[in-house]
């Protein structure tokens, strides 16, 4: 991670980081699903016309691998944040995932963000941003937890970007089994004849059409 993700942030607006998790930690994450004491919430993504599919948000205290995940991928994050917040003349973030969550807790948003998602058949999420209460860490990632084309089909990861006068730009990615995805939680800089303004960025999965997608969510500040 580091200059090689910041450049490809800086590129692209997303950037793939591969294995971060091993085969046997997915498939244990993965099958934590169905164990309801684990979970705060659970949304049915039809129920809010956000989609198709079921979502949890782990309760706390937090398993010790999403944790632990979200402790040691928080700072070069919050490096590619902070580049960007000064460009587009935004505050910063803390250097260490412990700050933020202090700051979290002292503006009232206590409860934890990070979910597991799980689609079948049909299933799918519509584009979207992840803003919860006033303090938001600009950036979020998605592990993948299946095997796509041996365990799901269907269900591309889609980031597009809305930029003004200009018709939106769709990125599709399909992670590999372990890989995170990086991408904004609602915008980032880009460079323009005028200097770095924001461009939007929405997303949400394509359907799947066989089989079961489960993926990890990692949001850096917690809800109201
Ligand atoms: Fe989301």
């Amino acid at each position: 991670m580091d200059d090689t993700l910041a450049a490809r942030m800086d590129a692209d607006g997303v950037a793939v980081v591969e294995s971060v998790l091993t085969a046997a930690e997915c498939a244990e994450v993965s099958s934590w699903f169905d164990e309801d004491e684990r979970f705060r919430s659970t949304v049915d993504m039809a129920r809010h016309a956000y989609g198709r599919g079921r979502y949890r948000y782990f309760a706390d205290p937090l398993p010790p691998l999403v944790a632990q995940l979200r402790t040691e991928l928080y700072p070069p994050l919050a490096e590619v944040a902070n580049a960007w917040a000064e460009r587009l003349g935004e505050r910063t973030y803390p250097t260490t995932h412990a700050e933020l969550r202090a700051e979290c807790t002292a503006a009232g948003q206590r409860r934890p963000t990070p979910l597991l998602l799980r689609y079948g058949p049909g299933d799918h999420n519509r584009l979207h941003q992840d803003v919860y209460g006033d303090l938001t860490f600009p950036l979020q990632l998605l592990v993948m937890l299946s095997r796509p084309d041996e365990d799901f089909t269907g269900g591309e990861g889609v980031f597009v970007e809305q930029r003004a006068r200009q018709q939106s730009l769709p990125r599709v990615l399909r992670p590999r089994q372990g890989d995170a995805v990086v991408f904004p939680v609602h915008h980032r800089p880009e460079r323009g004849a005028r200097g770095d303004h924001r461009v939007q960025v929405r997303h949400g999965v394509s359907q799947v059409h066989d089989g079961r997608r489960d993926v990890l969510g990692i949001i850096f500040h917690d809800a109201p």
